[in-house]
């Protein structure tokens, strides 16, 4: 199974995570400013220590990137998505000045582009005792990945595309409550097959199409995070929007350099989510753009299947499975419901949501087993917001006048009676229409 990290506490993260942030702007400044110095007339080593500054700021912020958003107080997370957002922003453009900055100190750098193909973009060679890498020759190996993942890829695209792939979503395995199975597939389709290739192959070749489908807010998307993060291959996190409105008239050029890219930088993942949305049923009233879309994927995903030695994976999430294309269909051969929590899910969800947050001290445990018990067809978001809301009652009971000067640490602990409150407000987002419709999928072409 996958390794399970203890969540550090909420309050230490948010330091680390601001201190970090500081720190990469910081050495981020600094190197601007040596940049501009030595832009035009720097000597060779000026240079260097210009790329060295980057180099480390980079790394700064992407250690400042290294987190759960779960670990960050609540309170503190919208700030710190905001800081994140900043941080990928900044991050790019010192790897990109980087970049110029070697490519102006050794001109050669093109001719290694011949290189062979790398594992992935964001893969950094390990330094070796004998010989630990300079910032310039780093540099120069990242552009040279960069490069190799282009290979045969109209560049404009490519770029965008290089984009949509994700280093960290801060998501862990740990942090999806129950959806057993769908975790077991993921675990012998991606992980297992990491540790020792040559057992995989021929008839033990792993399943190159994984469909996850259920109601809304049980975890599809979340669970596909948790493999961005947790898995070390190169991950593309491809929306309908990505897909489409981004790249009007682009498509099919983008389809093509999506699975080029995924090839050119194997063991890849191609994640699409809302599925659905880019590969229902092909109709007559389709556009000739979204038929043609429809069908190069399906042409794409085929060459990247039925080649043995290609390890590319690709999920699909969706929550109208039943609207998808045969084809489409047929390409998934593991076809998986991630379904509204049992009891016992439910139970474990919410334990594992107060705890996460340092509230389950005024609770017993028949306590959540009478939570659980009541809360038959919630979903897995339902029930969080159900905990939201049952958080609340502690703080709807003070004064309005005193809520400035109250402590969080004095509040009253929750009680199972918030949660009998809570359930007046909060009730299950899916109906039985839907759940029946899916179930009838599920029967006759889940696994
Ligand atoms: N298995 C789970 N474990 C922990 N939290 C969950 C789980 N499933 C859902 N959640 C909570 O619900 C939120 C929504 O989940 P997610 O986005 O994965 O749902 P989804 O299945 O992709 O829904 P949709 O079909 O609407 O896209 C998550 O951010 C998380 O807070
Ligand atoms: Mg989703």
């Amino acid at each position: 199974m996958f390794a399970f990290s203890k969540a550090p506490s909420a309050s230490s993260t948010y330091e680390r995570v601001t201190q970090r942030f500081q720190d990469g702007s910081n050495k981020l400044r600094a190197a601007i400013e040596m940049d501009e110095l030595t832009k035009t007339n720097g000597t060779t080593d000026e240079k260097l220590q210009t790329a060295e500054l980057y180099k480390q700021a980079r790394q700064m912020l992407k250690e400042a990137n290294e987190f759960n958003i779960m670990d960050i107080p609540e309170s503190k997370r919208a700030e710190v998505r905001e800081k994140r957002e900043k941080m990928l922003n900044l991050e790019k453009s010192a790897q990109e000045r980087l970049i110029k900055i070697c490519n102006e100190v050794d001109p050669n750098m093109k001719r290694a582009q011949t290189a062979g193909p790398c594992r992935a973009a964001r893969v950094t060679p390990r330094p070796t005792r004998a010989t630990a890498p300079t910032p310039l020759a780093i540099a120069q190996q990242e552009a040279v990945n960069r490069a190799a993942l282009l290979k045969g890829v109209d560049k404009v695209i490519g770029e965008r595309l290089l984009d949509e792939i994700l280093d960290n979503t801060g998501v862990r395995m740990d942090d999806v409550a129950g959806c057993h199975s769908a975790k077991a597939a993921l675990e012998e389709a991606v992980i297992l097959p990491a540790l020792n290739p040559n057992l995989f192959s021929g008839l033990r070749q792993p399943v190159k199409g994984i469909l996850l489908f259920g109601p809304p807010g049980n975890g599809k998307t979340l669970l596909a995070k948790a493999v961005a993060g947790e898995s070390k291959q190169m991950f593309f996190n491809i929306s309908a929007s990505s897909l489409t409105s981004k790249w009007v008239g682009d498509s099919e050029k983008t389809i093509r350099g999506l699975f080029q890219i995924a090839r050119n930088g194997q063991p890849s993942i191609i994640f699409i989510d809302e599925i659905d949305s880019i590969l229902c049923e092909r109709s007559e009233k389709d556009a000739e753009v979204s038929r043609r879309m429809k069908t190069e994927f399906l042409i794409q995903f085929d060459g990247a299947t039925s080649s043995p030695d290609d390890r590319i994976l690709v999920i699909g999430a969706t929550n109208r499975p039943y609207e998808l294309d045969d084809a489409v269909l047929r390409r998934f051969p593991k076809r998986i419901m991630l379904n509204l929590p049992d009891n016992e899910a439910r139970r474990e969800l919410i334990t594992k949501t107060l705890k996460r947050h340092n509230m389950m001290e005024g609770l017993t445990s028949s306590d959540i087993r009478y939570v659980a018990s009541n809360t038959s067809g919630f979903s897995n978001s339902d029930l969080v917001a159900l905990c939201k809301e049952a958080a609340m009652a502690p703080i709807r009971e003070i004064d309005r006048s005193k809520l400035s000067m109250t402590d969080g640490d004095k509040l009253r602990r929750i009680r199972a009676s918030d949660f009998d409150q809570a359930l007046r407000t909060i009730r299950p987002s899916t109906s039985d229409k839907i759940m029946s419709k899916l179930s009838d999928f599920s029967r006759n072409f889940g696994c």
